[in-house]
Order: structure tokens, then C-alpha cells, then sequence
């Protein structure tokens, strides 16, 4: 390999090696050289197992991103590709471990026990990235 492929690609890998993770709810997955693809960070199939979720939830994440407003959005359905509500969003100048705050007051009590999907997603000093956590809601 020639030095300046080499540079190339260490460059590239620093790019996306900045990053943010979701521990709570348990994300779709997490595969940090797709994270930027929305919706949901490459992972387009829904988990087949489901957390239950709701507002005494925890939205727990790692963030590895200086700068960032955070939000956390949701999808309603089994398999939403749409993530047109917003249930919070926080802005985070630092790197670190935080819980999101959220609120379900705007999602109709119809969707209480049904499947959805909580979108993360970031933008950041590295642009945007999205996370999926797949749930139940409990209202
Ligand atoms: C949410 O996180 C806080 C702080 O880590 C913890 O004390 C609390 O038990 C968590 N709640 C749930 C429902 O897991
Ligand atoms: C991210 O932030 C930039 C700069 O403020 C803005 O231009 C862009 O639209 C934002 N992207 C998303 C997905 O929010």
C-alpha cells in the first residue's frame, strides 16, 4: 500500500471511529462505519426481540462526540421507517455516558402495548448518526 492510501484510510477510520453508542433500550446493532445512514444506523431489519418501554424508561447513551444535540424520536408499528415525533432532544458539548430526557406525553394512548421503534440520533462535530432501539409500549 502506498503511504498516501495509507493516510487515506487512517483518516477515513478517524472520521468514524467518533461515534456514540445505545445501551438502553438494547439498539438494533451498532456498526460504527454505517452509523450515518439514517434511520437507523444501516440496520434496517427490526430486532425480533422488544424491550418494554416507557416514561419511566431509561434512554442511556454513550456518547463519543463533543458537541452534539442529541435527539430521540419515535416510530410506531413493527417496522416504522418514519420517525416523525420527537420525544426529546438535549444538547451535550462533552463526551460521556448520559440518560436522555424524554417525554411520551404526544404519543396517542392507542399505541399503548403496541410495537415501536425509539430513533437516537446525533449531529455532532462528525455529522449525523442514527441508533434503533426496537420496543413495546407501555403507556
Ligand atoms: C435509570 O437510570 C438511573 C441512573 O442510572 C437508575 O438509578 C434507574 O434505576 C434507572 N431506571 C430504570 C427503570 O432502569
Ligand atoms: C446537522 O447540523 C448541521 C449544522 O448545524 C446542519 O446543517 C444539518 O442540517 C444537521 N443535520 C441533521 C441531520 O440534523
Amino acid at each position: 500500500m502506498q503511504l498516501t492510501t495509507i493516510l487515506a484510510a487512517l483518516a477515513a477510520a478517524a472520521s468514524v471511529s467518533a461515534h456514540f453508542s445505545v445501551t438502553t433500550p438494547p439498539s438494533r446493532g451498532l456498526d460504527e462505519l454505517i452509523e450515518d445512514q439514517a434511520p437507523c444506523g444501516g440496520f434496517n431489519t427490526p430486532s425480533t426481540t422488544r424491550t418494554t418501554f416507557g416514561q419511566s424508561s431509561n434512554v442511556t447513551i454513550r456518547l463519543a462526540d463533543t458537541n452534539s444535540n442529541v435527539y430521540v424520536k419515535i416510530g410506531y408499528g413493527a417496522n416504522p421507517t418514519s420517525f416523525a415525533t420527537t420525544l426529546g432532544s438535549t444538547f451535550y458539548a462533552k463526551k460521556g455516558v448520559y440518560n436522555l430526557p424524554f417525554s411520551l406525553s404526544a404519543v396517542p394512548a392507542s399505541n399503548n402495548g403496541q410495537p415501536a421503534t425509539i430513533q437516537i440520533s446525533i449531529n455532532g462535530s462528525h455529522g449525523a448518526l442514527y441508533q434503533c432501539s426496537d420496543v413495546t409500549l407501555s403507556l
